[in-house]
């Protein structure tokens, strides 16, 4: 017994579970997700019925496909963080006050620049959440008590009012970040997010709108167009919420520690920015054009399989069939090629995406085409430099992150810090060794 390192001799349970294949973290109500029958549902709630003749009757949520053809991305993020459909006057209020909070003090102007002419937008974006945490010190448990935010789960109105404010300035900064990050890159001026527009035409306009200095280069004015806005709603909706995925989780973890949930939304940034998850539709676009044309799709398939290559926007972690966004994005790729025109690239990814579903070696590892297979092509034709992808892709899951941030902070049983166990497998007690005795 000596010879056990102490910890494996405490009581209780542990199981090492690497990559959380089979660990739920938390039990929550905001997005439904069936990987076996490739089926997506935001706000998820139990219904009990008398007569239960089949486990449907148990479930409700909004399908992911009626929400992508009727609702808008605003009234999607007021469902996914309070749990119901908004009213009109419910939706005018959280549209009003999200887009309230779209400007940012001027000094962030300086905090831009200080980055070097290339650097990555997504390292922009990760440090300017962090940043702007700096801003907001009504928001920081560590200044104003680490109950500031938890006794609202107890039914203080004034930390209730104080956290939603956090989330209208998250997800109303979150294009104008964007923006700033997009245009600083070109060496454009900063535009002000403009009044009157919907939240991703404002965006839009943030994005390209000309800016004084442009407009002395002679160059015209600037209009969102309406097909290509309402594609990015869509996207934006599609890429909301995905319950527990590597980057929600991440928010969750540090959010349990009790900073600023400014500082909670860049970890979470900083977790979406790897190629296994938000990089995933720029790796599509990289893996597309180095295959080059259509004809070699077979060689390019052979080289996966020998795992020499990996087949980028395919397999997910819970879909063991297609990605239900995927059939809905596909669509949108159409609309938008009708605007911009036909991108030589579907060729490519269609062959390779039909190929794939009828090869033995995908089929019987269960991957199919997830999210991100189709999303880099669209943004790519509406002409988003690769590196911006994950920007595109971080922008709505602020909205995902915070319903998160919010359910967990209202928790009636309280929030307990994210404190996980390993498995020891090193030496027991060894004892000190001087450095001149070492060998
Ligand atoms: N290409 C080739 N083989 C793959 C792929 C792929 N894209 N994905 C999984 N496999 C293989 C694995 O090698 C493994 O094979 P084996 O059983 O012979 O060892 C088997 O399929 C099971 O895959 P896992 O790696 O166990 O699946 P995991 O759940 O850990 O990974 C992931 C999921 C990371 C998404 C993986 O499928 C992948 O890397 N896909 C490409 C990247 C991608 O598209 N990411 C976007 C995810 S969606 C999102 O974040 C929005």
């Amino acid at each position: 017994p000596n010879d056990r390192p102490e910890d494996e001799t405490e009581r209780g349970l542990r199981v090492a579970d690497k990559g959380f294949l089979n660990t739920a973290v938390i039990e929550s109500s905001i997005t439904y997700i069936d990987g076996d029958n490739g089926v997506l549902r935001y706000r998820y709630v139990r219904v009990y019925v008398t007569v239960a003749t089949h486990p449907e009757a148990y479930r409700r949520g909004y399908p992911i496909e009626q929400l992508a053809a009727r609702s808008s991305f605003l009234e999607v993020s007021y469902l996914l963080i309070y749990g119901a459909l908004p009213s009109g006057s419910q939706l005018s209020h959280f549209t009003s006050e999200v887009l309230l909070h779209g400007p940012i003090h001027s000094d962030a102007e300086g905090f831009f620049r200080s980055f070097r002419y290339d650097a990555h937008p997504m390292a922009m974006l990760t440090s300017a959440f962090s940043y702007l945490g700096s801003y907001y010190g009504e928001a920081n448990p560590s200044l104003q008590g680490q109950d500031l935010f938890t006794k609202a789960a107890k039914g203080d109105a004034t930390a209730l009012q104080n956290m939603d404010r956090q989330i209208f300035r998250m997800i109303g900064k979150a294009t104008t970040l964007a923006a700033m990050a997009y245009r600083i890159r070109q060496g454009r001026d900063f535009v002000v997010p403009p009044t009157g527009m919907s939240y991703t035409e404002s965006f839009l306009y943030q994005l390209d709108h000309l800016s004084p200095t442009d407009q002395l280069s002679g160059l015209q004015s600037y209009k969102p167009h309406p097909v290509l806005a309402k594609a990015l709603d869509i996207l934006f909706i599609l890429h909301a919420d995905h319950e527990m995925n590597a980057s929600s989780t991440t928010v969750l973890q540090t959010g349990s520690s009790l900073p600023d949930p400014f500082s909670a939304v860049a970890a979470g940034c900083a977790s979406l920015y790897g190629p296994l998850h938000g990089g995933a539709n720029e790796a599509v676009i990289r893996m597309l054009l180095s295959i080059g044309s259509p004809k070699n799709v077979p060689a390019f398939l052979e080289a996966v399989k020998k795992r020499e290559k990996v087949l980028s926007g395919f397999g997910h972690r819970v879909y063991k069939t297609s990605d239900p966004r995927s059939f809905i994005i596909r669509k949108v790729a159409d609309e938008v090629f009708a605007v911009t025109g036909r991108d030589p690239l579907l060729d490519t990814a269609m062959a390779l995406h039909d190929a794939a579903l009828k090869d033995e070696y995908f089929v019987s590892r269960k991957l199919a085409p997830n999210v991100d297979f189709w999303s880099g092509l669209i943004y790519r034709a509406m002409g988003f430099p690769m590196d911006f992808f994950p920007v595109l892709f971080v922008v709505p899951r602020v909205v995902g992150w915070v319903a998160h941030w919010r359910q967990m902070m209202l928790s009636p049983s309280g929030v307990k810090i994210w404190r996980p166990r390993q498995v020891y497998v090193g030496p027991s007690t060894r004892d000190y060794v001087p450095l001149e005795e070492r060998k």
